[in-house]
């Protein structure tokens, strides 16, 4: 249901902030993804979930500034997860695997069900990771750790990792993130789902698989390591 009083007080704050031109073009783009989105699928269905609903930033309530460089919520589907899953090695289940911007916590049910053995979320808006904990309540998934704040501002995890992104933002924020996982002195492989700013990943990522879908790489320094 949209609430109007809430719609309208964004506007004006979308108004003041970016102006009227990209307020409009966000109106836009939400208005399309409604009309375009199916309420619920067979991935909800399946695991008594509300993952399916699409959310634009600006519709929560976000107080970090990173808030203004993130792009909108939107799941992963079961399908493009287990392709992207097939480019990693075996032996990456046993890697710690992390989804920067969790959202509602679809990819992470997906990484337990898949074998992964510690699966960390990370989300910038705390109602949505409010919704990954009853999603992850309703499935029956445990053993998932959460964590709430921006992914430019997080530390991650000592040993060999699985980052997967589904275009959280744009290049200023994904430039910084890269150059976080560039320095772990461990193996990482990044999926990145739509990787519409595979650019950012420069030098530092060699593809392993790319289509217009989906992308997985390793860090330069695994591929040197493995060589
Ligand atoms: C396209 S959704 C992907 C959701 C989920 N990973 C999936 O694939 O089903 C992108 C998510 O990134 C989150 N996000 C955006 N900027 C972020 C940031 N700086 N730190 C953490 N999460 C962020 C958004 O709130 C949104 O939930």
């Amino acid at each position: 249901m949209l609430d109007f009083a809430q719609l309208s007080t964004r506007f004006r704050e979308m108004v003041r902030d970016d102006g009227l031109n990209n307020a409009l073009k966000n109106i836009y783009w939400v208005a399309r993804r409604k009309v375009r989105s199916r309420p619920i699928d067979q991935f909800d269905v399946l695991h008594g979930t509300e993952t399916s609903r699409e959310v634009s930033l600006w519709q929560l309530t976000i107080p970090h500034p990173d808030a203004k460089l993130g792009s909108h919520y939107e799941a992963t589907s079961p399908e493009l997860f287990l392709k992207a899953c097939s480019f990693l090695p075996p032996a990456a289940v046993d890697f710690s695997f992390i989804d920067i911007g969790c959202g509602k916590g679809r990819v992470l049910i997906l990484a337990k069900e898949y074998g992964f053995k510690k699966v960390i979320g990370i989300e910038l808006s705390g109602e949505l990771l409010e919704v990954t904990r009853r999603n992850l309540d309703k499935s029956g998934v445990g053993g998932v750790d959460l964590e709430h704040g921006s992914a430019l501002d997080y530390r991650f995890p000592e040993g060999p990792l699985v980052v997967f992104m589904f275009n959280p933002f744009g290049p200023p924020a994904l430039t910084q993130v890269v150059e976080n996982l560039a320095r772990h002195p461990d193996f990482v492989y990044l999926i990145y789902i739509n990787p519409q700013h595979k650019a950012s990943l420069d030098v530092r990522f060699l593809a392993l698989h790319e289509t217009v879908d989906f992308g997985v790489y390793q860090s330069s320094q695994t591929a040197m390591e493995m060589a």
